[in-house]
């Protein structure tokens, strides 16, 4: 009986030590490997990680799932560990953990930009292993038509080849967000109701199609492609937050608690959004999971249902009073008002300093033209955010690269700035803390965001080199250095917001 239960225990610790280091289809390389490996696989899908990395080690079974799945469609998935091969992963312009890129044999390498769930590298892998467009007939259209939510196809005469390639070329570039098809079968363009040239979207919401006939030109047909993609009344979550975020166009958001009430809601403002179709996207949000999102909006983060405009260009924030109840007749009033521009912009600020205490400038939204856009001044401007770790770390810098500009030639030149991003409402769009960026005298228009490591030292180059006055300064001793950054603390340097 014992000896059973032992051997029984030993095979059990064998199966597990065969499926760990047996059986992984994810392929561990070095530098030795890595260029084999990609040249001997079509389409290969390359993780840089570190094995502290906490979303490396989130993203590990789904990894290992997708490689599985993926494995009998001859796309591999691979990894190679930073701390072992820290050259490769240099090479590769390796920035933080995870970084995961589709390579195409060495030359043709790609960011990947899906999410880090088993189900979603693998759709993602297969659609990069089919050609961008797939060359349809009348067979396999049918078919080809609901295959996603947003497909694409292109009618073009066998000889255009002037339309295929425009058309081949935003197919290319849009690959990972639609499918893309072609056909030139004049009398399935017929059809489908079309002469070729032409492009038929089609979706699975809304008005089900649209039909793009104008002379095939890259911008045109990928503006098209965005623009009718976007239903009427979306949802905005994780995957649709970029589009509409880069859709040229102010957002009406719809933040409610419930589906039902999200359902209800976006039918009665729905005429409205009609009304401003491709002038206004307008999309219902989660309140439950995003009701933090309303506190960037202005609004408070604890009474919903609620509404806001937001324009995205000039990153302006348009509360809908939140006393007052969403209908259809009030919302029409609120967005004619503000298509108008009868709507003054909710601003944020702290209020403004009475003194400027410390050696660094505080910048708030109230004083942020008067100091930030200063034409006369090179104004290096830090973005924080009160909780951020990488900030605090920074602050000590900071002050002594404020101190030594101050006491400079250079001290009516060039201004030293903070401001807390978590508390005002600042023009400039900020992906993660700390985020800081010189705006040249006499250039405001193209401020330049600093991304060398931060010293004072390496600040100071930037400062010389991208400020219009030029003005560098001879660092002094720096105070003793602080001890090694934790691997950690230098690869994951940014906050996210
Ligand atoms: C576009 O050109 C490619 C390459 O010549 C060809 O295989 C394909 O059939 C063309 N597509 C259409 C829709 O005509």
């Amino acid at each position: 009986m014992q000896q059973k239960r032992l051997a029984a225990g030993l095979l059990a610790a064998f199966a597990a030590f065969t499926n760990a280091e047996g059986e992984s289809d994810v392929a561990s390389l070095t530098k030795d490997t890595f260029a084999d490996f990609i040249k001997a696989n079509d389409l290969v899908l390359a993780e840089f990680f570190a094995p502290w990395c906490g979303h490396c080690k989130a993203l590990a079974p789904e990894y290992e799932e997708a490689a599985t799945s993926l494995k009998e469609k001859d796309i591999r998935l691979a990894k190679v560990d930073c701390t072992e091969e820290a050259d490769l992963c240099k090479e590769y312009g390796v920035e933080g953990y995870p970084t995961l890129k589709v390579f195409r044999g060495l030359d043709n390498i790609a960011p990947y930009t899906g999410q880090r769930k088993a189900p979603a590298i693998t759709s993602y892998m297969v659609k990069q292993s089919l050609p961008a467009v797939s060359v349809l007939d009348k067979d396999t259209l049918g078919d080809f038509k609901t295959a996603d939510k947003v497909v694409l196809v292109a009618y073009i005469s066998a000889d255009d080849k002037a339309s295929n390639e425009t058309y081949t070329k935003v197919a290319e570039e849009l690959r990972d967000s639609y499918l893309f098809g072609g056909v030139n079968d004049p009398a399935v363009a017929e059809a489908e109701g079309v002469k070729a040239p032409a492009i038929v979207l089609y979706k699975t919401f809304d008005e089900g199609k649209n039909i793009f006939t104008d002379k095939f030109d890259e911008d045109a047909i990928r503006s098209f492609a965005n623009k009718a993609a976007t239903p009427l009344i979306g949802e905005i979550g994780p995957d649709t937050y970029a589009g509409y975020m880069t859709a040229g166009i102010p957002l009406a958001y719809i933040f409610a608690e419930t589906p039902e009430e999200r359902t209800e809601l976006g039918n009665a403002v729905r005429p409205i959004a009609e009304k401003y179709k491709g002038k206004i996207n307008f999309a219902t949000i989660d309140a439950k999971a995003y009701g933090a999102h309303a506190g960037n909006l202005n609004l408070k983060t604890d009474k919903f249902p609620c509404f806001a405009f937001q324009d995205i260009e000039k990153n302006q924030k348009f509360p809908f009073d939140q006393d007052s109840e969403i209908t259809h007749d009030a919302i029409a009033k609120f967005a004619e008002d503000f298509m108008a521009g009868k709507i003054e912009p909710s601003i944020k600020s702290e209020p403004v300093p009475e003194t400027q205490e410390g050696p660094v400038t505080v910048v708030v939204a109230k004083n942020y033209d008067q100091i930030v856009m200063d034409d006369t001044k090179d104004v290096l401007i830090e973005f924080y955010a009160p909780w951020c770790g990488h900030c605090k770390a920074l602050a000590p810098k900071y002050d002594d690269l404020a101190s030594q500009y101050a006491a400079s030639e250079h001290k009516d030149k060039v201004v030293i700035a903070k401001v807390d991003a978590t508390a005002n409402d600042v023009p400039d769009d900020i992906s993660g803390f700390p985020t800081i960026k010189l705006y040249p005298a006499g250039a405001k228009d193209s401020p330049v965001t600093y991304k060398g490591s931060r010293t004072v030292e390496d600040l100071i180059s930037f400062i010389e080199e991208h400020g219009k006055h030029s003005a560098g300064i001879s660092p002094q001793e720096e105070a003793e250095a602080a001890p090694a950054a934790s691997e950690e603390a230098k690869k994951e340097d940014h906050d996210e917001l």
